[in-house]
């Protein structure tokens, strides 16, 4: 039995869905340790390399992951079609505390290609909606047509309150603009003290939203981000993705504000 932690399990692609120009959805065969939403894997393509890419849905005996094709490695992946072989070590890092939001209103904010990580999280409260007490969902795009999950998120919006604004129109969008910030205080809320705010996106997108919701009055305990840095191992080995004394890979991908404040860029 191979023991080497950083050994890749061989697997393919089982088919790609087009979400924008640059973000496509791979659904690849795993029949691995299922992972939990907020989880990642190592992704590897042999003799180019390996990114640590999110979980965006999770089945049987497959996952998907949303990529948007930035490097050598994701540009890469987008040349593969169904069938072709993939690698994939993991699942690795924390998940989200869905535990924890029994009870609560979870508030998830997310923006542009952040909406991946929190798509298999949305999707299990769908499925199973006693896991919170109300959700609900703010999503943030450059402009209509980086719109991502469509299909989701229109079926989303029929079971939970769903704001969706763009940074700039385009031809035909009669929606929401701006950026999230400005958008806070549209959202209904009757008691602020039993609200959890998950926030995952860019670096500026985090810290704004985070900052406002904290000059509404919420505290630093109710914010929860989920952070992407520079990897390698993703194990805690190697101290690429360290700061201080946080491993992101390990102790992360997901933090609480008041304890990741200092990550925040
Ligand atoms: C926990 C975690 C989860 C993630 N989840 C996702 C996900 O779900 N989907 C997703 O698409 N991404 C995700 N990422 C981000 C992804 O891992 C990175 O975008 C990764 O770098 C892509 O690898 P690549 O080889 O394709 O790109 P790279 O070649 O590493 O390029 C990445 C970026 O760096 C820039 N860059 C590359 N080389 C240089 C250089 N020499 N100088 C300056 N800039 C340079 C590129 O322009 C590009 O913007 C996640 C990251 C983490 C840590
Ligand atoms: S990526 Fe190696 S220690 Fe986190």
């Amino acid at each position: 039995m191979n023991t080497n932690i950083y050994t890749p399990i061989q697997t393919e692609v089982i088919s790609i869905e087009i979400e924008s120009a640059i973000e496509w959805t791979f659904r690849i065969k795993w029949e691995g340790t299922k992972p939990s939403p907020g989880q990642f894997f190592q992704l590897s393509i042999p003799l180019i390399g390996e990114a640590p890419i999110s979980v965006s849905g999770i089945g049987e005996n497959f996952i998907e992951m949303t990529i948007r094709n930035v490097g050598r490695v994701t540009e890469s992946v987008f040349r593969l079609k169904p069938g072709d072989k993939i690698y994939l070590r993991g699942p690795y890092g924390n998940k989200f505390p869905i535990e924890k939001f029994h009870d609560r209103h979870l508030i998830i904010a997310a923006g542009g290609s952040g909406v991946a990580p929190v798509r298999g999280l949305i999707n299990s409260i769908e499925t199973n909606p006693e896991k919170v007490k109300q959700l609900t969902l703010l999503f943030g795009f450059r402009k209509p047509s980086a719109i991502i999950f469509k299909n989701d998120i229109e079926r989303w919006s029929k079971s939970f309150p769903t704001l969706i604004t763009v940074d700039e129109a385009e031809a035909g969008w009669n929606g929401k603009t701006g950026v999230i910030p400005q958008h806070l205080k549209e959202l209904s809320i009757t008691d602020k003290s039993v609200c959890d705010i998950i926030i995952v996106g860019p670096p500026a997108m985090m810290r704004f939203t985070a900052l406002a919701y904290l000059e509404l009055g919420f505290k630093t305990e109710q914010i929860w981000l989920s952070f992407e840095r520079h990897m390698s191992c993703g194990v805690g080995k190697c101290g690429h993705c360290k700061i201080d004394n946080v491993y992101v890979c390990l102790d992360g991908p997901i933090f609480n504000y008041e304890k990741a404040r200092h990550l925040v860029d």
